[in-house]
């Protein structure tokens, strides 16, 4: 995820889009930069605008650059805050990208699946390039486009049109873009699959990725939809479809949200949010492609240990069900910080699994790993995070930032890359099912927790209940209770209980049980009648139709009908909606709860 804001108007854009970007931090902060250029005398519409672009890109987060950086002059501008997803963090790799010829310059918000296949073709046409990121291709492919439209003749409108078009024909993947074209007196705004809306001013006019930077503007909104492309200029809006062309009309809509709110995309938490963004962030994650040299390396090992921590180690035990399963490859998973007491087999591959690649114990771990001579392995969210710089293989994440404390977004990305190599190992198992899980996790946050929740708020202690899959999934639902409510909750197996923790269950002990129509499914319907009969209220997961665990469970939440796996992913969110209202309910301080830290970065 990252952020990117356009102005055009009257005024000087620099300090505008420095604010913009200050607003939009929370979708990235590991670099910035603009870009700003002047328009000519607004008359002609495209041939009037003057000069190239002026580029300042940095390192590091824009709330922290000097004065320097609102200095360019030029009353058209566009701006980036980046969280990398193709190539480090540093100057270089920093938004905007420009062609060859200096004269256009794009930011962009999302990842271009195809941008190596790209890249190789426009080296071979004599292309330069100077970053390593995905986004670079953009600014030569339209510098392409440009070429040939001049070589046809074409002017004006029919120029950019023939190489909008263009581009979003050959571009595959997510963006939102932002682009100065020298000559052209405006913005072009294109949007596939990442978000971007306009603001409408007084002879001015805004985009962004969302309506913070522009709500201290103006409160009119529009919001464009997927294949929209726009044209900013002193005439105002156009927006056109693809692959059609034809103009089409968008409703300006009137916003009075403030800022905050605004940032938080109107959810009242960034773990909200956060929960709502998993549709998109799951599927980004499943669908990228993983290096074969790194698939080859698990497969010829003969186990493989995953080390990670809290809500990371969940998803290895995730990961371990079914690579066993599907796979028949032993997985060992290890909390981090306990990894240095035992020996590792000869053969042995190890992942590292961390949303910010710098916990402290599993960096450790996988030290001790390397050391020992395996071949290592990270998966995490954050592009040149320390792990990055251990691990022999990288696999990314495509969470974006997660401001909340609470791991959810992260945590459901890390089953996705992950179940991606139980996918690529496994035969294609799970892949159809996968790439189409977009609609099931739409449905799946249209679950209203307010019962369940109504029975946790009360509870001192909430026991979780799986067998297989669900018991990972079970420690991550009570993970998520206890961390943001402050009611001890405890994951079990469910075999389990009877050995021990069924002298705790009373009528004030509720039970969530993830119960859904798998292997285990009897076993497990004998499990709850026995939680039931020692007076247990039951809040029960399954599967969507099942009269037997509705009959059983006190609360009977069905899950949207779907494969088993994406039933797996289903139940996560809907444990987290659960947590996360009951902690609303109690007034918690839900995304930054109390003595807990984003990054734990000591032993
Ligand atoms: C729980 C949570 C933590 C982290 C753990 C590991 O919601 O966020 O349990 O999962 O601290 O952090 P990373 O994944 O950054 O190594």
């Amino acid at each position: 995820m990252c952020g990117i804001v356009g102005y055009t108007g009257k005024r000087n854009a620099a300090p505008l889009i420095v604010e913009g970007l200050k607003c939009l931090e929370y979708r990235g902060y590991d670099s910035f930069g603009l870009a700003v250029m002047e328009s000519g005398d607004g008359s002609a519409g495209h041939e009037d605008a003057a000069g190239k672009p002026t580029v300042i890109k940095k390192q590091g987060r824009i709330s922290d650059a000097g004065s320097d950086v609102s200095v360019a002059c030029g009353n058209i501008g566009i701006g980036h805050t980046r969280w990398a997803t193709h190539g480090v963090p540093s100057d270089v790799n920093a938004h905007p990208h420009t062609d060859c010829s200096g004269d256009i310059a794009v930011v962009h918000n999302g990842i271009i699946e195809n941008y190596a296949e790209l890249k190789k073709v426009l080296i071979a046409e004599g292309h330069v390039f100077k970053s390593e990121t995905d986004t670079e291709v953009i600014a030569h492919l339209l510098e392409k486009f440009c070429n040939t439209a001049d070589a046809d003749g074409l002017i004006g409108d029919e120029k950019i049109d023939f190489a909008v078009k263009n581009l979003m024909n050959t571009l595959e993947g997510s963006f939102a873009l932002l682009i100065l074209i020298r000559g052209f007196n405006g913005l072009i705004a294109i949007k596939r699959f990442s978000p971007l809306v306009l603001g409408i001013g007084d002879d001015e006019l805004f985009a962004s990725s969302d309506m913070t930077p522009i709500l201290e503007h103006t409160q009119k909104i529009l919001f464009l939809e997927d294949n929209d492309y726009a044209y900013l200029t002193p005439d105002g809006i156009r927006v056109f479809g693809y692959p059609s062309g034809e103009a089409v009309e968008r409703e300006v809509k009137t916003v009075d949200w403030d800022v905050e709110s605004a940032k938080k995309g109107g959810y009242e938490y960034f773990m909200e949010k956060e929960i709502f963004e998993q549709p998109a962030v799951f599927v980004n994650s499943f669908r990228q492609k993983i290096d074969d040299g790194a698939i080859s390396v698990l497969k010829k090992a003969s186990s493989i240990t995953v080390v990670a921590c809290g809500s990371s180690y969940h998803a290895g035990l995730i990961f371990r069900y079914l690579m066993e399963k599907y796979c028949k490859i032993p997985v060992r998973v290890e909390i981090a910080s306990e990894f240095l007491n035992f020996t590792i087999a000869k053969g042995t591959a190890v992942i590292a699994v961390t949303q910010s690649g710098e916990t402290a114990d599993t960096l450790a771990a996988l030290r001790h790993a390397k050391a020992n001579g395996c071949p290592v392995f990270a998966v995490t969210n954050v592009l040149g995070s320390s792990v990055t710089r251990i691990a022999d293989y990288v696999l990314y994440t495509r969470a974006g930032p997660e401001i909340s404390v609470a791991a959810t977004k992260s945590f459901t990305a890390q089953c996705a890359v992950l179940l991606r190599i139980v996918s690529l190992i496994g035969k294609g198992i799970f892949e159809k099912e996968l790439f189409e899980i977009y609609p099931v996790l739409e449905e799946t946050l249209l679950f209203d927790p307010a019962d369940a929740s109504a029975v946790c708020k009360d509870a001192e202690n909430i026991f979780y209940v799986g067998r297989g899959v669900y018991y990972p999934i079970s420690l991550e639902g009570a993970l998520k209770m206890k961390e943001i409510t402050y009611i001890h909750a405890e994951g079990c197996a469910a075999g389990e209980l009877k050995h021990g923790p069924f002298s705790l269950l009373t009528p004030k002990t509720p039970v969530v049980a993830v119960c859904t129509k798998d292997d285990a499914y009897p076993v497990m319907i004998s499990n709850i009648k026995e939680m039931k009969a020692r007076g247990a209220p039951v809040i029960a997961i399954g599967s969507s139709g099942d009269k037997d665990l509705k009959e059983i469970a006190d609360i009977f939440i069905p899950l949207p009908r779907s494969e088993n796996i994406c039933e797996v992913i289903s139940a996560t969110i809907i444990l987290q909606m659960i947590a996360y209202n009951t902690a609303v309910l109690l007034g918690r301080d839900v995304d930054k709860p109390r003595n807990l830290a984003k990054s734990v970065t000591v032993i």
